[in-house]
């Protein structure tokens, strides 16, 4: 996976993306990191790159110009046009599935704005994908492309060790993690769950899993309507639910 950045800010996205697990692929050669000053591409006296709206209103916006010779400066070294990924709030939100997606892809491209945004103009030309990582808004788009770059990293195949990858993972069908735990076996008196020292495989699973049902049903139920589960794990949420809803009505009336 070759990423690379057209930014206004070159080394936070290096000293992001240097450190830690992806750092570690970097120097194994199974990412690169190409990051690309806009501002090398502005051919005026102070190396400008921002100017006022048409039509008023607050706030500088990048030029289209600078932003278009970073990208072409990219864009004729890879043989097939790379998919170009802007950062915006008002793109489609990122999750798990896309990070997975765009993790087959060769190049990607991530296009980082400041101030007000960039010129719309250049953005209908190069912009492939425009993807937001959450409903609120950051100072640039350098954070978004590296919480972009993280998630796709970890499904690049090489990047996790077989210890780091496990193969149940958060939302992997739909589904929060369970709980885990290490040592010691009492801590804060608290205890481990009896099933997890009882070295007995099957059980384990079924614990886990049901865990997974429960904790994702409490915290993020939105996801369960896309999970796939048995007949008897929807009669478990359904219980569940109806236990909390009373539990809920109880504690109102009190
Ligand atoms: N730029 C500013 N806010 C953003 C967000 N929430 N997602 C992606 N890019 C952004």
């Amino acid at each position: 996976m070759n990423f690379h950045v057209l930014t206004l800010f070159p080394e936070m996205i290096e000293n992001g993306m240097r450190t830690s697990i992806t750092g570690r692929a970097m120097e194994k050669g199974i990412l690169t990191l190409h990051t690309v000053n806009i501002r090398d591409f502005a051919f005026n006296k102070h190396q400008k790159v921002d100017d006022y709206t048409y039509g008023g209103g607050a706030g500088m916006l990048m030029q289209a110009e600078p932003v278009y010779l970073a990208w072409a400066s990219v864009a004729e070294k890879i043989e097939k046009q790379p998919r170009v990924i802007y950062l915006t709030p008002q793109g489609r939100t990122f999750r798990q599935d896309m990070a997975r997606e765009l993790a087959q892809e060769e190049n990607l491209v991530f296009l980082c704005g400041h101030y007000e945004g960039i010129d719309e103009r250049v953005l209908e030309e190069i912009v492939t994908d425009p993807v937001s990582i959450g409903d609120y808004v950051l100072t640039g788009g350098e954070l978004p492309a590296m919480v972009m770059m993280d998630a796709i990293s970890r499904m690049v195949p090489g990047v996790l060790n077989n210890q780091e990858s496990g193969e149940t993972e958060s939302f992997s069908g739909n589904l929060l993690e369970y709980p885990q735990y290490s040592r010691p076996e009492e801590w804060h008196g608290k205890k481990v769950p009896e099933v997890l020292l009882s070295g007995h495989h099957g059980n384990v699973d079924k614990w886990r899993r049901e865990q997974s049902i429960l904790r994702t049903a409490k915290w993020r139920p939105d996801l369960l309507k896309g999970a796939e589960l048995s007949g008897k794990e929807w009669n478990y949420v359904h219980q569940l639910k109806k236990k909390w809803k009373e539990t809920q009505e109880k504690n109102e009336n009190l």
